[in-house]
């Protein structure tokens, strides 16, 4: 069986990550236009850089969770691929090897004119250049910019048997769009602590990631 997963903050809330939108998330304590749009690295590239930076640094001290190994597991008996919206590392150091980072990666930078991506553990400082001698950037999808590995995310999901939704609000786009590019026998399964409103018929499984994610995979393999 082919099993799309797509997963956004709530999977990775439980390793100590905060989600964007639940109480005390991310954007309520930054402003996304300061901090996630292509006006906002034009305007303080600093506030920027250290905002990704922080979120890079808390990275090294987090470790995956009972829901990211679940679904490396699920692996082992099925053909998955997990399209994640998050930025962290957290599936692939639990031992998923098929995903792709739809909103990029905290461990990557860019360069700002060509695009280039390199590995980037640490900190991106101004005057950090590529080695083309342009300023790098953090390798993130900022709001109002394109998502490039979207398509791929499509033709995954238009073959999918089964779609599964794990921990995301389903309010930022292209992403929440997935869910309508299943073919018509796809199944959708939705896991989430608040089970997100959609304009689909979904079976929904509510709870926290770590507990709902073993229990469905141990349902299914
Ligand atoms: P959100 O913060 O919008 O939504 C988090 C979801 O996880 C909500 O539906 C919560 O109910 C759920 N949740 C929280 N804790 C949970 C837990 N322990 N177990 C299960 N579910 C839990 O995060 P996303 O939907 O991922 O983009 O946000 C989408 C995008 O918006 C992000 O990728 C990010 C942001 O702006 C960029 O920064 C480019």
């Amino acid at each position: 069986m082919k099993i799309v997963v797509l997963t956004g903050a709530g999977i990775s809330a439980e390793s100590g990550i905060s989600t964007f939108r639940d109480s005390n998330g991310l954007w309520e304590n930054h402003n996304i236009e300061e901090i996630a749009t292509p006006w906002g690295w034009e305007m303080n590239p600093d506030l920027v850089l250290e905002f990704y930076n922080q979120r890079r640094r808390q990275l090294h001290e987090v470790t995956p969770n009972l829901a990211h190994y679940a679904l490396a597991e699920l692996e082992k008996h099925h053909d998955v691929v997990v399209i994640t919206q998050n930025v962290d590392d957290l599936h692939e150091r639990a031992g998923s090897t098929n995903i792709i980072h739809l909103h990029g990666e905290l461990l990557k930078a860019r360069d700002e004119v060509t695009d280039d991506v390199y590995d980037n553990p640490g900190d991106i400082n101004l005057g950090d250049f590529s080695p083309n001698g342009h300023q790098l950037r953090p390798h993130i999808v900022w709001f109002y910019e394109p998502v490039p590995l979207l398509d791929k995310a499509v033709d995954e999901v238009r073959n999918a048997d089964h779609l599964v939704v794990i921990g995301t609000s389903l309010v930022v786009y292209p992403a929440a769009s997935l869910l309508f590019f299943t073919p018509p026998d796809c199944k959708i399964t939705i896991i989430d602590k608040s089970i997100p409103e959609t304009a689909i018929k979904v079976d929904s499984l509510e709870g926290s990631a770590c507990e709902k994610v073993p229990q469905f995979v141990n349902s299914i393999i």
